[in-house]
């Protein structure tokens, strides 16, 4: 259970998305590995990870505001948080209902909206870890796969959404609602200019993490799925790349968290990144404060990220001399 609360949180569920060119946003998730799964409702587009966990995507429209996203263009709806059993879902209700929207709609999904107007919903989980026999690794004098060739993937197959970023104002603003009213932990910190937070005491590192954004507003900034392994990471970001896909950051590995990651541009109003080997976290881990120095975004990567936004290094300069 999470801490004093009596919700118990499991994960981000799916994140609704709206966009300005629905094909293309089709496509990159087709593209990225996702599985198209025909929707009742044929406006709304669903793609689903190994483990269930989904996205949903819509074309944008500014005249309905269900179809408008934080920030406007294209961007983020609504996150679908999953909570453990129908007890989590009543007393989110009741607690919500204090002085929020608190609405079931008929599928028995709980929708409400944080203090900066992020649409928030909350199901009983559906998504089911999918057991997978993983990667082994021969350190020197510690050999784990004899007789075996390494894995490598043509293609990714993203087995789970494993968390959102979104771009604000205010991060340790941003991150009061969660903390407070819904029982979230502080994973760790950039000072109060990034604030990486999961929903449950045990699991991922985070879930989510809200950033000092460089434009003002609040506004989708990426959204990351588990892969495998790095061979994964690598194998999925290749055929991303000669598909014509263009690399926001990566191949790197992030100081926080320790994941190795790729991310790409997406027609979704941010970025979508590939993830291995994060950190698996407890309610012994201690958060660190770090500083927010230029480069603590990642250990290492290629392609680093200038501050107009651009990229330079191996892949970017490839990808120039290619267009
Ligand atoms: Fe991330």
């Amino acid at each position: 259970m999470t801490k004093g609360k009596p919700f118990r949180f499991t994960g981000v569920e799916c994140v609704r998305f709206a966009v300005e060119e629905l094909a293309d946003a089709c496509r990159f998730a087709s593209d990225w590995g996702l599985s198209y799964v025909p929707c009742a409702d044929p406006e709304v587009k669903l793609f689903r990870a190994v483990d269930g966990s989904e996205v949903q995507v819509v074309a944008a429209d500014p005249s309905r505001i269900e179809r408008t996203p934080i920030g406007g263009g294209s961007g983020l709806c609504e996150i679908v948080w999953g909570v453990e059993d129908q007890a989590s879902l009543a007393a989110l209700a009741q607690d919500l209902g204090r002085d929020r929207r608190a609405e079931f709609d008929s599928d028995g999904t709980l929708h409400s909206v944080d203090d900066l107007g992020i649409n928030l919903a909350f199901r009983v989980a559906q998504r089911k870890p999918m057991h997978f026999e993983a990667t082994r690794y021969n350190a020197p004098g510690q050999p784990q796969r004899i007789n075996r060739r390494a894995p490598a993937y043509k293609v990714a197959m993203p087995r789970e959404i494993s968390h959102i970023a979104i771009g604000v104002d205010d991060a340790a603003e941003a991150a009061r609602f969660y903390i407070e009213r819904l029982g979230f932990l502080v994973s760790d910190r950039y000072a109060n200019r990034g604030v990486f937070m999961r929903c449950s005491p045990s699991g991922n590192h985070h879930h989510v993490f809200f950033m000092n954004a460089r434009v003002p507003g609040t506004r989708f900034n990426h959204l990351a799925f588990k892969v495998r392994d790095i061979h994964e990471v690598i194998g999925g970001g290749q055929h991303l790349d000669s598909l014509g896909w263009r690399t926001f950051a990566g191949p790197g590995r992030h100081t926080i968290s320790s994941a190795c990651f790729w991310y790409f541009q997406t027609p979704f109003g941010g970025s979508w990144e590939y993830a291995a080997d994060e950190d698996i976290v407890t309610d012994e881990w201690e958060a660190q404060d770090f500083a927010a120095i230029a480069h603590i975004f990642s250990e290492w990567t290629f392609g680093l990220e200038k501050s107009d936004g651009t990229l330079k290094g191996p892949i970017s300069a490839s990808k120039e001399q290619k267009r």
